[in-house]
């Protein structure tokens, strides 16, 4: 497994990350197919888009992107929003926004995210991180916790009833 850091996906890698995503919407609390795009804030609320998970990767796509690499094959993908302000913070925070992450099945539970969360860190020197999830994202969760990141915000029932979402950052000097 190799990683690397993108700012322009290839068309291998463009039909890779797609790939995953479409596999992987219903895993999402709500569903990526649901969702507007990659920041939506009104998650519970919003009507799903017409064209389901087009709108959403159409975003993700334009975004940086760490990659899980076997040979040619996209095996996980971070994405994220280099120099994002991230308003939903008090005072809002300048950082680089992870947006989605995804790991084929099969790769599952080797440490491929946490790796990519590193190669983003060691890329990126002086930049802060943030990310959100929701709260039974135990997996994702645990990730975050041994990486460093703190919680930052709780918006609860932000999800539907018990499922909140969560916000994470991790300052650039940690
Ligand atoms: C979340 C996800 C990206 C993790 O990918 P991964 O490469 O398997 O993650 P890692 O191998 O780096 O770490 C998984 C860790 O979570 C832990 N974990 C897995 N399931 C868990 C659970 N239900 N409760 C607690 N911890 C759990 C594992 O034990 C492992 O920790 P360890 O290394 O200390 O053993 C992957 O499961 C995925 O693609 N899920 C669907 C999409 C998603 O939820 N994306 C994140 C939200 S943006």
């Amino acid at each position: 497994m190799f990683y690397q850091l993108t700012y322009d996906l290839s068309e291998t890698e463009r039909s890779g990350v797609s790939a995953l995503l479409s596999a992987a919407d219903h895993e999402f609390v709500p569903p990526l197919s649901a969702r507007r795009g990659t920041t939506q804030k009104d998650l519970l609320t919003a009507a799903a888009p017409a064209d389901g998970i087009a709108a959403y990767f159409a975003q993700l796509a334009g975004q940086a992107c760490v990659l899980a690499m076997e040979e040619s094959r996209v095996c996980g993908f971070l994405s994220f929003i280099p120099d994002h302000l991230l308003d939903a913070l008090t005072p809002p925070l300048r950082c680089d926004y992870v947006s989605t992450i995804v790991v084929d099945p099969a790769c599952r539970g080797r440490g491929i995210t946490a790796e990519m969360y590193r190669t983003l860190f060691s890329a990126r020197p002086g930049h802060s991180a943030a990310t959100r999830t929701w709260s039974q994202n135990h997996a994702h969760l645990a990730i975050l916790r041994r990486l460093g990141f703190a919680l930052a915000l709780t918006l609860a029932d932000d999800r539907g009833p018990g499922i909140d979402t969560v916000y994470y950052i991790r300052t650039a000097d940690a």
